[in-house]
């Protein structure tokens, strides 16, 4: 989300097992992956707001992420979104997409699976473009998806399209266009998704459960909290404990 590239990490929770059921099901696409080594250990990088052409430092930290990519034999990478400055793609065939992408994380070791989830900078552009299997054909590692769910046996991953909730995107976009193709109407998007994460997060029995998102629930960063997700998505990752 941030105007200036950073590179971070972004684990916002974890969390213990849900104890109440529900009737509803889950609709989050899944994926699996299984753990590795004798240890059924998983090792992965999370990098976000990096689509930068190399610059703004971007080709510095992938060099550093093959390294200890390197050391780690890495599962996966995962990435927060903002994946392309500053207004996402403007289609499948911007070459943003492998000058960003596929030309920076060039490391033997980055050479994994990606899971990708969108940035509101990802919401400038042609939104679709990035969530477009087709994308696949020119970098098979690449796969952006609104929101769904990894499980790698001892870890679950509950990816969230966390955008959609901020409302000055809405209210107040400061001549920025967004693409809200899919999104709307916004609350029953919203709505189902925090129900599809409920049921998903219930049902786990995963021992750690990490939820992605692009923006941070609570951060001591310059941008703060979201007070959006603080009231909505929070009280969902709340431990219950009886
Ligand atoms: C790249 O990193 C160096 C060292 O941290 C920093 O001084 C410099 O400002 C960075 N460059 C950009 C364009 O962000």
């Amino acid at each position: 989300m941030a105007a200036m590239s950073s590179f971070f990490l972004l684990i916002i929770g974890l969390f213990l097992v849900f104890t109440t059921t529900t009737t509803s099901f889950a609709e989050l696409e899944r994926f699996e992956e299984p753990a590795k080594g004798a240890d059924g250990s998983l090792s992965f990088l999370v990098v976000g707001d990096w689509g930068r052409r190399g610059t703004y430092n971007q080709s510095q930290v992938s060099l550093q992420m093959g390294k200890i990519g390197e050391k780690l034999d890495l599962n996966f990478v995962i990435s927060t979104g903002d994946n392309f400055y500053d207004n996402g793609l403007a289609g499948t065939n911007d070459p943003n997409f492998e000058e960003s992408f596929t030309k920076v994380y060039t490391a033997k070791s980055l050479q994994k699976q990606w899971y990708s989830v969108l940035g509101n900078h990802d919401y400038r552009g042609d939104t679709e473009a990035q969530l477009d299997p087709i994308l696949r054909k020119i970098d098979s590692r690449w796969l952006c998806l609104r929101s769904f769910i990894l499980n790698a046996e001892i870890a679950e991953f509950f990816f969230i399209d966390t955008s959609p909730f901020v409302d000055s995107y809405f209210n107040t976009p400061e001549g920025h266009t967004y693409d809200w193709r899919g999104v709307t109407p916004r609350n029953n998007y919203i709505a189902n998704l925090l129900k599809d994460v409920e049921t998903a997060l219930r049902e786990s029995s995963a021992k750690w459960k990490i939820v992605v998102g692009h923006h941070a629930i609570r951060s001591a960063g310059h941008h703060g909290d979201t007070p959006e997700l603080v009231k909505q998505l929070l009280p969902i990752l709340q431990v219950v404990i009886n």
